[in-house]
């Protein structure tokens, strides 16, 4: 049977390469140059308050991007596992997955293109042994608006190394994804696209970049395989960026020597190099396989999930469902994508709960649990899953191993309280039904006890209540217009970066550093802020202090800080040097890991005295009279010697 278009066929069994192998492979690649193999980081960013979770190598690293010394040198590579909430919407494909490892590399000032290009090329030919005839390359067409120039090095590079492989390196000026969908590219095997698709930095193109955010133009490299049909719902003729799943990038290094300032960029003082590559992806190359889930390293979980099914499920006859093979392939794959993502959750340290990273997490094991539902698996499946995921990842993470039993311990909770919720809809569902099955009540069923419809359908069906004929269209409604709403929650939460720019977080980061001023003019000067979580519903300081807060001493910060509010200073920013910023009394709450400018927020009077000032990246409201009423709800001991103040806005 031939492919459809964007789909790679059946789920096959897992491919002959060994992930691991690989990124072994690359890690030595690299330490043969120079490099020093450096651990990953937690999944949970230990000192940034604005992001939820590690989506990128380089997150970790951009105090050393921006000019700091790295204790371990200017080469750097590790293999980052990195999770991307914002993309749930697109797992179930073929290629996309929420968690990933991404390998990377990194040049803080030492090479650049010219060492760069050619390693890409050499490690995914002659280590990985992927055919260079599969391989397409994109560069930087240029952003004359921001006066920054096409990268005619790269291009040049990729000639050089393509035409030294047998390849001929026709090059074609796409601009846009939409101009190149339009013409189609030939026979071209490099590609110029603009700033929307060639340029990287955490928060994206350069007009979406905040002051203070570095970036730069990047170069990818895509595997094509033509064994996938161009599916022309995603544009008349498939190119690189297309995302149809025939072409999958596999590899990005972006040239990262520009700084973002007020009115548009400068040079960085160092020429960095910041390439990320995707190990599952490198390996669906290497064994030609365009299905991620074919990989070994998710390959076992979907197997699994089949060995967990109901004989009578196999046959895709199961109950209401009838969604037939290609549905029951997407629910593997969101269960074997979400239950990977949630061992590594518990692993950094993270537990289910309705706030922040705990939500997240939440919501990807009830998701999961759900699809396992529909595939007829009611019982144990996160727990099963999770020895699963310590099996695939125990050599790479030995320490996953050692805690298998406590990580298993908590999805074990997790699933045991979704069921107790589902068992509470069972009861509730004649109530709700009220005589009729509407596609209101079936919306009900599945938002507040997280009954998937066709198990609604199901114990409607059983316990005798009819069903309203026209109840899908109304909870197609229902549910397209809860999507929208937490998309629009999810653009501001979870977009790479420093990102969560909804209003009621951006309000609780402005009293964060009134917070923080109120308790060094309470407590003293050895108040230093040692870090802060902040979610749309309240904030979280960490800071020292050696004792625990008295009352009087609690209810003296709150003052404090309701009459910086009452005063509806403004909160003014101004890019400086690190030492002006110091000089003229700011405080740097993240330790001295500072590039060649930064932003400083002021709040206080401009014609009089200045009560705090911070070197800080935003965003912030434009008025402190903008927050409501200040409240600390907790005061409690983080670890030895530091305190935590939970607070909220009203
Ligand atoms: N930081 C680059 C990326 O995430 C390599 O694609």
């Amino acid at each position: 049977m031939s492919p459809g278009p964007g789909e790679p066929g059946p789920v096959g069994s897992v491919t002959g390469v060994n992930a691991s192998e690989i990124r072994q492979a690359y890690l030595d690649f690299y330490a043969t140059r120079g490099h020093a193999v450096i651990g990953r980081a937690n999944l949970v960013p230990r000192e940034d308050p604005t992001t939820l979770f590690t989506g990128s190598g380089m997150q970790p690293l951009i105090p050393y991007l921006l000019g700091a010394p790295h204790p371990a040198g200017n080469r750097l590579v590790d293999s980052q596992v990195c999770f991307r909430a914002e993309d749930i919407d697109e797992v179930g494909d073929a290629r996309h997955t929420t968690l990933f490892e991404m390998l990377g590399n990194w040049s803080l000032g030492s090479y650049f293109k010219s060492e760069q290009l050619p390693w890409v090329f050499e490690f995914l030919t002659a280590v990985v042994g992927l055919d260079p005839s599969r391989l397409y390359a994109s560069v930087f067409g240029g952003a004359p608006g921001w006066g920054i120039p096409a990268d005619e090095e790269a291009e040049q590079l990729w000639i050089g190394l393509f035409s030294g492989a047998g390849v001929e390196p026709t090059v074609l000026d796409a601009g846009s994804k939409q101009r190149a969908a339009a013409m189609g590219i030939g026979d071209a095997r490099i590609v110029r696209y603009d700033e929307s698709q060639c340029w990287w930095s955490r928060s994206g193109p350069p007009d979406t970049m905040p002051p203070g955010e570095p970036g730069g133009p990047d170069s990818e490299v895509f595997y094509l395989f033509p064994q996938v049909r161009h599916d022309p719902a995603f544009g008349v003729h498939c190119h690189p960026h297309c995302d149809c799943g025939r072409f999958v990038e596999i590899g990005n290094s972006v040239f990262m020597q520009y700084l973002k300032t007020g009115s548009g960029f400068e040079l960085l003082p160092q020429r960095n190099v910041d390439f990320g590559g995707g190990l599952e992806r490198i390996a669906m190359a290497a064994a030609d396989s365009p299905d991620a889930f074919a990989v070994d390293l998710l390959a076992p979980l979907m197997a699994e999930i089949d060995a967990m099914r109901p004989a009578r499920a196999h046959d895709g006859n199961r109950g209401a469902h009838g969604g037939g093979a290609r549905a029951d392939d997407r629910a593997k794959r969101v269960i074997a994508d979400h239950t990977r993502a949630v061992v590594f959750l518990a692993f950094d340290g993270v537990e289910p709960s309705n706030n922040t990273q705990g939500y997240v997490m939440r919501r990807f094991a009830r998701r999961a649990m759900r699809q396992g539902l529909y595939l007829g698996i009611e019982s144990d499946l996160l727990a099963a899953l999770s020895d699963v995921v310590v099996s695939i990842y125990r050599d790479a993470y030995p320490e996953l191993g050692e805690r298998a039993s406590e990580l298993r311990g908590v999805l074990e909770r997790e699933e045991a309280l979704f069921r107790k919720t589902l068992a509470r809809g069972v009861r509730e569902l004649p109530r709700l039904a009220e005589g009729r099955l509407t596609g209101e009540a079936v919306f009900k069923l599945f938002d507040t006890f997280g009954f998937p419809p066709e198990l609604s359908l199901e114990e409607a069906a059983s316990t005798g209540v009819p069903v309203d004929p026209a109840w899908e269209p109304s909870f197609q409604g229902l549910m397209d217009e809860q999507r929208q709403r937490s998309r629009t929650a999810a653009a501001g939460m979870f977009k790479g970066g420093l990102a969560d720019h909804s209003v009621s977080t951006t309000q609780l980061h402005t009293a964060t550093h009134l917070l923080y001023k109120a308790l060094r003019l309470v407590l003293g000067d050895h108040v230093v802020q040692r870090g802060s979580n902040i979610t749309p519903e309240r904030l979280r300081l960490d800071f020292s202090h050696p004792a625990k807060m008295t009352p009087e001493e609690l209810e003296k910060v709150q003052q404090i800080v309701n009459d910086a509010i009452a005063q509806n200073w403004p909160m003014q920013v101004k890019e400086m040097t690190p030492e002006q910023a110091f000089g003229s009394g700011a405080l740097g709450a993240f330790g001295d890991r500072y590039g060649p400018t930064v932003t400083v927020y002021t709040a206080g009077d401009p014609e009089g005295d200045w009560y705090s000032k911070e070197i800080c990246g935003g965003p912030h409201v434009t008025r402190t009279g903008e927050l409501g009423r200040f409240r600390i709800v907790k005061e409690e001991s983080s670890s030895a010697g530091v305190r935590r103040i939970r607070a909220v806005l009203e």
